[in-house]
């Protein structure tokens, strides 16, 4: 239901503070921020969720997917199909590739000074270098030409055994290495229908607690429900907004007010390109972290184009 937040309800918020963090109103899209509590929240430092907006933030997640050949012909038909659709994207938006790793300096060299996407890896170790076979170092990541890094994807936690301890290990030495960690995080079908799913994220959270704060403002938080990836059944809006609330929710308590409002919080799971615009629109969403559907570039610029400014205004 929608609800009008007036004056009163900022001078209540400032009263109830403890004066150690700044007051924080949770609103919804919907609900109406009259001018006059508008103009008070700033004089008093109160923080109306709705009225923060973080640059969107789109990620290609290839997965083990896709070869030099492949990247090539991507690249230049997402430059045009983006040249099209939504030619000032790089300065609006963030948007991302995450292609194998073999493949990071290709993508980077195909981007051309990252004209048509930055890139990310898929995965990279706890350590710098050394001898472990197979691993790949977010500092190697970084030299070839990656910004971020995908950090405790699902997949990892499920097929590799990725605890949130090592997700924590490798949130640090990625940021040391100079990355942008994009941590995945979300309950699997079980723990949903079993009413577990912020028990999980509150775990999950944990690896962000447990990096120095300056660290952990660099992350970017992906909300992956297990059940959702690659299955074609994408969370409700209700649901991610739900979750979504309760992450920033979670951080607040943790780590304050103003780094809840600050970190960008993505959406992934059978993202594509018709319920973009769906996702793109749900409060307190900053962006998505799209597997099957972006492997089409046309998709993916799709996808992309659902983030534009004029269409999410108010998020
Ligand atoms: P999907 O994958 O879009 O294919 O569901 C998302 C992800 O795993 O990041």
């Amino acid at each position: 239901m929608r609800r009008f937040i007036t004056a009163d309800e900022i001078r209540k918020a400032s009263r109830e503070s403890d004066g150690n963090e700044r007051a924080f109103i949770f609103a919804e899209k919907d609900d109406v921020v009259t001018d006059e509590a508008r103009d008070l929240a700033r004089t008093l430092g109160v923080v109306i969720s709705s009225e923060i907006s973080r640059r969107p933030f789109i990620c290609a997640n290839f997965k083990m997917n896709g070869g030099p050949g492949f990247l090539d012909k991507y690249t230049a038909e997402l430059a045009s199909c983006m040249a099209q659709l939504y030619p000032d994207y790089r300065a609006q938006a963030d948007v991302v590739i995450a292609p194998p790793a073999p493949l990071v300096a290709v993508a980077y060299g195909l981007s051309a000074k990252k004209t048509v996407y930055s890139v990310a890896g898929q995965n990279s170790y706890i350590k710098e270098s050394g001898a472990f076979t197979g691993e790949t170092s977010p500092y190697l990541l970084k030299e070839c030409g990656a910004d971020y890094v995908i950090t405790g994807h699902s997949e990892r936690r499920k097929l590799f055994g990725e605890t949130d301890a090592v997700v924590a290990q490798k949130l640090k030495t990625a940021i040391d290495a100079g990355l942008v960690p994009i941590m995945c995080l979300g309950e699997n079908l079980e723990e949903r229908k079993t009413g577990k799913t912020f028990a999980v994220i509150s775990q999950m959270l944990t690896a962000l607690y447990a990096i120095p704060l300056e660290y952990a403002k660099k992350v970017i938080l992906a909300y992956e429900p297990v059940w959702a990836i690659g299955t074609g059944m994408n969370a409700s809006s209700d649901q991610i907004a739900e979750v979504c609330a309760f992450i920033r929710k979670n951080i607040m308590e943790k780590l304050g007010v103003d780094f809840s409002n600050a970190i960008r919080i993505l959406y992934g799971g059978s993202v594509n390109e018709t319920n973009a615009l769906e996702i793109a629109v749900i409060k307190g969403i900053d962006g998505a972290l799209v597997g099957g559907a972006s492997l089409k570039a046309v998709n993916f610029a799709k996808i992309i184009s659902a983030f534009k400014p004029d269409r999410r205004s108010g998020n």
